[in-house]
């Protein structure tokens, strides 16, 4: 048996925030946003929806997707840097929301890697037997730890939730190979200070993430004993378009085999890769049997990418 995607799902808030709307704020024009990043809009909650309330809409969603119901969960994952608290975790709060009463629940944090991470830890559970279905969910309400005078930062973050409900799939199908990594000595480039704002030195995330998005592409692609050309889609963490193009040229795949959301979203953080995979689901663009590739960074920094055979 394969370890593979049963369901996907996806929420973003109403409230749309445009490069206009920015330029009131702060010193940018819609221009500068466009042409360095690809962002047009972004979606930001309301003060009254936290990170519990995304995630438990996108999980609703991808369990109805998926066709399972809340308490066939064995084990429920959330990545996520903005939990509503530190404790009681975002997964338990979904936990109850859900009714997935036979459900064990954790928060993972890895950044915008984070929904890798949690994917990566499912599978293992499932692999080994030990669990059957587990729902990973990538949240983030960035919008709460945006400072919103530094133009560097806020133009980039948006807020949403994305979900997949992970289980047992045919030999041959769902996850063929990963890669995980980290660099503690790069989180000086990227991390939240103690005004609790998000700070980041854009070039040098930059220059990792166009040397390391590419490479863990071809890494899985490899590990998994096909070649770049057996490629159907891509979908990569949405921070920058240019980021983006980097590890599609790599690859060397059209332009339209390549989930891209970041022109409505901006940049999810954890909630990015599930929400761009979810809607190309939902757009009928993946079919069954393609070849997906899922890569993302992060702060800390992290990485982490997926190699898998689509359906069931
Ligand atoms: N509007 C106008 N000008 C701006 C803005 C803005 N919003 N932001 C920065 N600038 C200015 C800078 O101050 C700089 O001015 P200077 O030359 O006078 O110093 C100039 O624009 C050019 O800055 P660069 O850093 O060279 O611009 P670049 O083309 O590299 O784009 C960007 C900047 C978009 C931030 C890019 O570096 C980037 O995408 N970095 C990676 C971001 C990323 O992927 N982050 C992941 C976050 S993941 C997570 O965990 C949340």
């Amino acid at each position: 048996m394969g370890v593979g995607v049963l369901g996907t799902g996806h929420y973003a808030p109403d409230n749309i925030v445009t490069n206009k709307d920015l330029e009131k704020i702060v010193d940018t024009t819609d221009e500068w946003i466009r042409s360095r990043t690809g962002i047009e809009e972004r979606r930001i909650a309301k003060d009254d929806e936290d990170s519990s309330d995304m995630a438990f809409m996108a999980a609703e969603r991808a369990l109805e997707n998926a066709n399972v119901k809340a308490e066939e969960l064995d084990l429920i994952l959330v990545a996520t840097v903005t939990p509503d608290t530190p404790f009681p975790s975002v997964s338990c709060m979904i936990q109850e929301r859900l009714g997935a009463t036979k459900a064990a629940a954790m928060d993972v944090g890895a950044a915008c890697a984070g929904f890798m991470y949690g994917m990566i830890t499912a599978q293992q559970f499932i692999k080994t037997n030990a669990y059957q279905k587990i729902l990973i969910v990538g949240v983030d309400k960035l919008s709460k730890i945006i400072d919103w005078t530094d133009r560097n930062t806020c133009v980039l973050l948006g807020d949403g939730a994305g979900a997949v409900v992970l289980g047992k799939v045919s030999e041959g199908k769902g996850i063929l190979s990963f890669e995980l990594g980290a660099d503690g000595s790069g989180g000086k480039e990227l991390y939240q200070n103690e005004a609790n704002h998000l700070v980041m030195n854009g070039r040098e995330v930059f220059k990792f993430a166009v040397r390391q998005m590419p490479q863990s592409c071809v890494n899985v692609i490899e590990k998994a004993g096909l070649n770049k050309e057996d490629v159907d889609y891509l979908v990569p963490h949405q921070a920058n378009i240019r980021i983006m193009e980097a590890a599609r040229q790599r690859l060397g795949i059209a332009e339209d085999r390549m989930a891209k959301t970041v022109q409505n979203y901006g940049n999810n953080s954890s909630a990015s890769i599930p929400i761009a995979l979810s809607e190309s689901v939902n757009k009928g663009i993946i079919k069954d049997n393609d070849i997906i590739v899922l890569v993302g960074f992060g702060g800390g920094l992290t990485w982490g990418a997926v190699a898998l055979k689509w359906g069931k």
